[in-house]
């Protein structure tokens, strides 16, 4: 976002997020080493063997924290055809055969409730054995940045409805927030055209994309447009996911998106190799949650008869478990 005054950047942010449910957001405050650093440590942490990755992963958490191997996370692809059918988008994604074969890695941050009805979505934690030292430490340097830039769109969010400043960010105390990177060989699975992750919806309340080592993924925006996200230097685009979009009784668009495997990867690739390392891609994506025991429901404003039928209330924990249950996807 360029400054042109305080006023007419939140009625940007408004425009931005109730057209096409996202918006990058430049803040100057976002320092790219501490990014970056992240970055390379999720680089290093997917290149190791799957006989090493293997020890994070956390079935009975369904997945919520530690490693996701590949082909696990999928979309339940009618539905998600029905949704693009109901918003009119003539653009169809790639098809999909298969479970997603990207790679995830699951890690709460923030204070977990001193109680929850959702045990599941609180699990403990893990420590990649490799990297006791350093992985807590390097996403608490990055994260507050990522958080505050995250909250500072939100609060001018709710200047841009005449709202009170802390109408959206208060809804995120206690959430059990996620740094969710993903990771895909491209190796294997960087010929053009490979489905990564297939069409899709977040199901947090806010996504925050860091700026990826490769290019790959795309948006459609409301209009049904399918375009390319290109995240430039101290930048993170946030895009609208599900519960946001049910507080803003569907206002607030929860954006679609699909990964794919594309040949201006290409350098990205034989740098890599030039340097004797194993191709991947990564992201840096962080899923900003309602704490799991709130009620979710359109608020202010939105609560209206009309959107309390689309949208009506459900506890946040039920609503994830409902959502990991159909669709895998985080
Ligand atoms: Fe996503």
């Amino acid at each position: 976002m360029q400054t042109r005054g305080f006023g007419e950047d939140c009625r940007l942010v408004r425009k931005a997020i109730t057209g096409d449910g996202a918006i990058e957001i430049r803040d100057s405050r976002i320092p790219e080493e501490p990014h970056d650093v992240l970055q390379e440590m999720v680089l290093r942490y997917f290149r190791q063997p799957t006989w090493a990755k293997l020890q994070d992963e956390r079935l009975g958490a369904k997945h919520d924290v530690g490693w996701t191997p590949p082909f696990t996370e999928w979309t339940k692809f009618h539905d998600v055809l029905e949704v693009m059918a109901e918003r009119g988008l003539n653009v169809r994604p790639h098809a999909v055969k298969h479970k997603d074969p990207k790679e995830r890695f699951m890690w709460r941050i923030g204070d977990d409730p001193d109680d929850t009805a959702f045990a599941a979505l609180h699990a403990p934690q893990v420590v990649p054995a490799a990297f006791v030292k350093d992985w807590k430490r390097k996403i608490d340097v990055y994260f507050p940045h990522a958080q505050r830039a995250i909250f500072t769109m939100l609060e001018m969010l709710a200047v841009g409805y005449h709202l009170e400043l802390n109408f959206f960010t208060k809804l995120l105390e206690h959430g059990p927030h996620l740094f969710a990177p993903t990771g895909v060989n491209l190796a294997q699975l960087g010929e053009p055209g490979t489905v990564h992750a297939a069409l899709h919806r977040d199901i947090g309340f806010i996504t925050a994309h860091g700026r990826s080592n490769a290019p790959g993924l795309f948006l459609w925006k409301r209009n049904g447009e399918r375009i390319p996200a290109r995240i430039q230097k101290n930048c993170i685009l946030a895009q609208v996911a599900q519960q946001l979009a049910h507080v803003m009784g569907g206002q607030g668009l929860d954006g679609m998106h699909e990964v794919v495997a594309v040949k201006e990867a290409q350098p990205v690739i034989e740098r890599m190799r030039a340097a004797g390392e194993e191709p991947w891609r990564v992201s840096t994506t962080f899923f900003f949650h309602m704490a799991s025991d709130c009620m979710i429901a359109p608020l202010g404003p939105f609560r209206t008869d009309e959107a309390l039928a689309k949208y009506p209330p459900i506890r946040v924990g039920d609503q994830i478990m409902y959502e990991l249950g159909i669709t895998g996807v985080g």
